[in-house]
């Protein structure tokens, strides 16, 4: 590295330190390190002179030497990009105090002050989009995690609690609707200026302060709670996309029926609040009676959204809202204890979903996305426990992992103390913590109390790292009419975890009677041990096991089973879960070129038997169908397969896909004639027959391209809403046809302008499968209505391309240099969302020698650029770490 151009030290000078570039090892935090504040800040009020170019801000605290913290006379102030303008302690000039790197240390004589501190911001030219940041001229915050000391100095940790007043002023014409936290309790007029002042009466971390301000239009509704308040609700938007806010306000109303009637949850302000902005890193954020979403978690109308975007915007509308308790009425101490709050919050929005449409296929698409997503960080370089013990970069660890992992977790002790028993110990914990900075202990204590579990040894799922594989022996004993399963569990070694220890682990099962096709009940077994057997009694027959039924654990089972019996269960098993997943396992082992076993051993033909069955099986619904007719991730298979080789599985899918769209070509070709007859509108049916459409589609053009590219064509051309016209572009993408580049260019002229579909656009292709997908990425790249600052945009072709195997894991390795590329580039720009293209390539372990070299040689391109934030260099440096 050119060693003139070595940073300074940050510290050497203090007016430098707004411009001082992270130092090059950054430093770790440790978990065990934690100590309480020792000053507390019970009341801040900030006052804000808005304005896009240039934010003035005064900000007073009243702070206190906290009696459980240490006696420390200095006051440490986080900083981030910011400088002192002025500083004062009580109205006094502010003398003796240093900067340390970015934060401010102050020294002060008693045990109470008063500090008031002047920063400016440039919002328009905050291109992290954390902190205060300018999107479509509107100004708006995101603080979460640490994103409060680009704004003000203050200690930005979590178990600093205070109430806050904001007042802000600013021009009437760019800023007519000025928002803040709580409620607004003044607001007047001077001129071409005017001003509010916001009061949130609950006291909050740094992290759940917001600010909006802007030309904006609210729709509007209202609330009334279990105990008779009236609630006000607003969704604020862009003028022009209030009529696609009426699914978002209709969630939100049912979010807050929901957590009353389920969890007891009332909400305690007067207003609730929620803006859609279109620069966002996340999908949404709980701020306190304020949330700030992506606009594509709220707008919604039927010729913009897919059904999985109208999923989507309840899912995301209710986490947000559940987090007011969880979340914010009780909070996290510190920031290893992330998953209290996500993973308890996405069980929350996982059970509200559920409740709202079909819970047996909610349960599936989320055991598919913790598969898919959390199952190869557990298996990679970047693992680490729901509750992580270090980290260089908070913003890294907001993973699969500490959300699905975590709701995972919890989900357990449902399992185990049961719906009444689960509701005691959650009562418990929102009695006992509220209005609390709170820890992962505190949740399992409450529950171990409020639920009368025993929960010493299920610590360990906070602890450990990686996915327990289980395996299961079926041995039975005729003369006794006798069946014992004998179960071994392991946990694989993580990254600075070598050594594991056995964990509780729920298992539902149910054993199955071969003739009778039904069990006795379903039971509900826990290991604890490296080895655990249990007998069953009055079986005259060897059952046929269905184990792990609503995939009660996230492990991995080993079952030992035949293809007969996977094939039996995929028939035949009342648990839809289990029954998926028999299928889901047979067509795992075709797709993995595993021999087959058991009837004639030709598993194509069980498994085309088996998909036949369910294309006319009157017994489940469409929705459902879909699921069944689902084929297995191919990230999914790359962990089955060690070492991976990405082209033999995609060239297996593909040939899988071909067989079964031939070989069904006729019922498939039936269920699409009756599922396109079906009108549009939300109901299940209606949503259920547009998902099997498209998904025979698939396997018919995958069949026949000549006739799949026709009925696509046919499909675009008549669809009346977006999920058929995405799902006709999607097929028609993979096709090598003339009429594709025809298709795109017509959907690119409908939609221009319209950001949200336009994403679409560029995903679309993106996820196609044909030879020159690159070509065209690479192309896309440079298309007018590409932006490397908006993250959607990006994501729509990158994060698109990174989860497409046939493109990213093309054996040029270009997929893998343009990912690189894309991280070096966006890195300067947006380094939170650059660190999120990193774990794709850190999978180079589990993929064969000749791409594992060419994904570790991009790491180490990255690796060996200088100025890397911060972000990026913490996951560059994980994954390639012996
Ligand atoms: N707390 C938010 C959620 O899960 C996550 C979030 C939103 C976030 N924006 C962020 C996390 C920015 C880190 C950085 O609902
Ligand atoms: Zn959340």
């Amino acid at each position: 590295m050119d060693i003139a151009r070595n940073p300074e030290r940050p510290d050497a000078n203090p007016e430098m330190a707004d411009a001082a570039p992270e130092p090059q090892a950054p430093a770790t935090v440790r978990r065990e390190d934690y100590t309480p504040p020792a000053w507390l800040v019970p009341e801040i009020h900030l006052d804000f002179e808005l304005g896009l170019e240039v934010t003035k801000l005064r900000t007073t605290m009243k702070v206190e030497r906290n009696p459980d913290g240490a006696a420390d006379r200095t006051i440490h102030l986080c900083g981030d990009g910011i400088a002192v303008r002025e500083l004062t302690v009580d109205g006094a000039q502010a003398e003796g105090w240093t900067m340390s790197g970015a934060n401010l240390l102050l020294p002060l004589s008693g045990d109470a002050a008063e500090i008031m501190v002047e920063t400016h911001l440039h919002p328009s030219t905050n291109s992290q989009l954390m902190g205060l940041y300018a999107s479509n001229g509107m100004l708006c915050t995101q603080c979460e995690a640490e994103g409060f000391r680009r704004i003000t100095f203050f200690p930005d940790r979590p178990d600093v609690l205070s109430r806050y007043t904001v007042r802000m002023t600013g021009s009437k014409a760019d800023f007519p609707v000025l928002l803040s936290n709580g409620n607004c309790t003044e607001a007047g007029e001077d001129g071409d200026t005017h001003y509010a002042v916001w009061h949130d009466p609950w006291p909050k971390p740094s992290y759940l302060f917001a600010l909006v301000a802007g030309r904006l239009v609210s729709r509007r509704d209202s609330f009334t709670t279990m105990s008779g308040r009236k609630v006000d609700l607003a969704i604020w938007v862009r003028e022009g996309d209030e009529d696609r806010t009426g699914h978002a306000m209709e969630s939100l109303k049912h979010a807050m029926r929901w957590d009353e009637e389920t969890f007891g949850r009332e909400y305690d302000l007067d207003l609730f609040n929620i803006v859609a902005v279109s620069d966002f890193n996340m999908g949404a954020m709980e701020n306190k009676g304020l949330n700030i979403f992506n606009t594509r978690y709220i707008l919604a109308n039927p010729d913009t959204a897919t059904d999985a975007d109208y999923d989507a915007i309840e899912g995301v509308v209710g986490h947000e809202y559940f987090h007011n308790w969880s979340g914010n009425r009780v909070t996290c101490r510190d920031w290893f204890q992330l998953s209290l709050k996500e993973g308890f919050t996405v069980l929350r929005d996982q059970m509200f979903s559920a409740a709202m449409g079909s819970a047996p296929v909610k349960r599936i698409e989320d055991v598919r996305i913790l598969r898919a997503a959390q199952f190869p960080e557990d298996s990679g370089p970047l693992a680490h426990p729901i509750r992580p013990d270090s980290y260089q970069e908070i913003s890294n660890f907001y993973t699969a992992t500490v959300y699905n992992k975590g709701a995972e977790v919890i989900r357990m002790m449902h399992a185990m103390a049961g719906e009444k028993a689960f509701r005691k110990g959650s009562d418990l914990y929102f009695e006992r913590h509220d209005g609390e900075a709170a820890t992962c202990e505190d949740f399992i204590t409450a529950m171990e109390d409020g639920a009368g579990l025993d929960l010493r040894q299920f610590r360990r799922w906070y602890e450990q790292a990686g996915t327990p594989r289980v395996t299961m022996r079926a041995e039975h004993d005729a003369d006794e009419g006798a069946v014992t399963l004998h179960f071994t569990q392991a946990v694989p070694a993580t990254p600075g975890q070598p050594d594991k220890k056995p964990m509780p682990i729920p298992l539902r099962i149910a054993l199955f009677d071969r003739e009778m096709r039904r069990h006795g009940g379903e039971k509900l077994l826990m290991l604890d041990a490296a080895e655990n057997s249990f007998r069953f009694t009055g079986c005259a027959m060897p059952p046929v096991v269905s184990a792990n039924r609503g995939f009660s654990a996230p492990i991995v089972l080993d079952a030992d089973m035949s293809d007969t019996d996977l094939v039996f269960l995929a028939a035949h098993d009342d648990d839809s879960f289990a029954r998926y997943e028999a299928q889901q396992q047979l067509l795992t082992r075709e797709l993995l070129g595993r021999d087959a076993d058991g009837a004639g051993g030709d598993r194509r033909a069980a498994i085309a038997d088996a998909l036949g069955a369910v294309l006319d099986d009157t017994r489940i619904d469409d929705l459902m169908r879909g699921e069944l007719m689902t084929l297995p991730a191919i990230s999914f298979l790359i962990e089955q397969a060690v070492p991976a080789d990405p082209g033999a599985l995609v060239a297996a899918r593909d040939g899988l896909r071909e067989y079964l769209g031939t070989r069904l070509s006729g019922p498939l070709n039936a269920l699409y004639e009756r599922a396109a007859a079906v009108p549009y509108d939300l109901s299940a049916e209606s949503r259920g027959a547009r998902k099997v459409k498209t998904l025979a589609l698939s396997l018919l053009s995958a069949a026949d391209a000549a006739q799949g590219a026709r009925l696509a064509q046919a499909q675009y051309r008549a669809a009346d809403n977006m999920t058929d016209r995405q799902g006709a572009m999607m097929v028609m993408a993979n096709l090598d046809v003339a009429e594709r580049e025809e298709l795109l260019a017509d959907f690119h002229r409908r939609h221009a302008g319209d950001a949200l579909v336009i994403d679409k656009w560029f995903a679309i292709q993106a996820s196609a499968s044909h030879a020159d997908v690159l070509d065209h990425i690479a192309a896309l790249a440079d298309h007018p209505d590409f932006t490397m600052k908006n993250p959607n945009r990006v994501r729509s072709l990158f994060m698109t391309m990174a989860g497409n195997p046939a493109a990213f894991h093309d054996e040029s390795g270009r997929g893998y240099t343009m990912i690189a590329d894309l991280v070096i580039a966006l890195d300067p720009i947006n380094a939170q969302t650059a660190a999120r293209f990193v774990p794709a390539l850190g999978r180079w372990r589990r993929i064969e020698p000749k791409r594992a070299a060419m994904m570790r040689a991009a790491l180490e391109r990255i690796a060996a650029r200088p100025r890397l934030s911060k972000d990026v260099r913490e996951q560059v440096g994980k994954s390639l770490e012996d």
